[in-house]
């Protein structure tokens, strides 16, 4: 991925390199007719803008991901998704229940009782699998589909105190 990258960054270069050096190779030609081929050149400059213009949109739209983060205000509740409470402390997580099934969507309504707090999933290769804010005053939603069962480890990514790195829950998915 990084190669094909770098090898259409090193074409982009060259054919800019290029350009440059027929622009200035041909720079010193003089020519009677020069209005009229300015002329010409600008209507085509102006088609090659819109076509790029149009070019570099579509490409943006098409290329954008979903929006990562789910409604915060849709109600997650009914038999689609399961419901856990997230209560953080300093320096300790309430997380009610604190065991879910895989394979169905978990919707985390994360709070803090104090201050800012990181409600970080981990797996039990320690690779983050999912994260938000647990701030007060807020709930925050989190939805999250466990495919694998096992052992997850909470950690607060949000430095929050003395005991901050001591912050440590744990969630089983069955
Ligand atoms: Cu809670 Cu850091």
């Amino acid at each position: 991925m990084i190669s094909t990258v770098y090898a259409i960054t090193l074409v982009g270069i060259g054919l800019v390199i290029a350009v440059f050096y027929f622009v200035i190779a041909n720079s010193k030609e003089k020519d009677e007719d020069y209005p009229s081929i300015t002329q010409k050149w600008y209507g085509v400059r102006s088609k090659w803008f819109i076509f790029l213009l149009t070019l570099g949109v579509t490409v943006s739209i098409l290329s954008t991901n979903p929006f990562p983060t789910p409604d915060q205000k849709k109600e997650y509740s009914g038999n689609d998704y399961q419901n856990v409470t997230v209560d953080s402390h300093q320096w300790y997580w309430v997380m009610t229940p604190s065991t879910v099934k895989a394979g169905q969507p978990v919707a985390f309504q994360v709070s803090s009782a104090d201050v800012n707090h990181g409600f970080g999933i981990y797996d039990e290769k320690l690779t983050l699998v999912a994260q938000t804010q647990a701030m007060p005053g807020y709930t925050n939603k989190l939805v999250h589909t466990f495919d694998k069962p096992g052992k997850y480890k909470i950690l607060c990514l949000e430095y929050c105190g003395l005991a901050h790195h001591a912050m440590i829950s744990e969630l089983t998915v069955e």
